[in-house]
């Protein structure tokens, strides 16, 4: 039976914020990551606050994101970067352990895995 209708139900705001930063640290940490970890700044610290906030707003809590920045589409901010399947999956895998290490359960991974997807596949801007 499900428990949450939304993952924000399930993780809160400070579980988001878990989330974005053990993302992060994978992507800082793991050779796995470093294709996308070198085309992001030294500090990593303002992406963790700018990807808390745009997910607390698309996983189904209060839309803070585009409160403060105007849009939650993702193609702009990206059109600088080459993003292709690899970086798409790479960007995948560090959210993934990230739901490992918080503790994600079955389900809210379940709920999460196509949505996650298409919103990576949709930042993609090359084949
Ligand atoms: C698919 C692979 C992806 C790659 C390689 C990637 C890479 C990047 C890079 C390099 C930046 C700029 C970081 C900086 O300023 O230092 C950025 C910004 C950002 N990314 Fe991604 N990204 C990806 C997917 C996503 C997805 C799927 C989301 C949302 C679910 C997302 C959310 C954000 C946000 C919120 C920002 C800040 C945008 C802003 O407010 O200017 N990214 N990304």
């Amino acid at each position: 039976m499900t428990q949450y209708r939304t993952p924000y139900e399930a993780l809160g705001d400070t579980g988001i914020r878990r989330l974005t930063a053990a993302f992060y640290d994978y992507m800082d940490r793991a050779p796995e990551a470093a294709g996308i970890r070198a085309m992001h700044g030294p500090d990593l610290a303002p992406m963790k606050e700018r990807l808390a906030e745009y997910l607390i707003s698309w996983m189904g809590g209060p839309p803070i994101y585009a409160e403060k920045y105007g849009s939650m589409c993702m193609t702009n901010p990206h059109k600088p970067y080459a993003i292709g399947p690899v970086e798409r999956d790479q960007w995948l895998w560090c959210m993934d352990r990230a739901l490992e290490q918080i503790g994600a359960d079955d389900e809210l991974k379940q709920m999460l895995k196509q949505p996650l997807f298409a919103v990576a596949d949709m930042v993609r801007n090359r084949d």
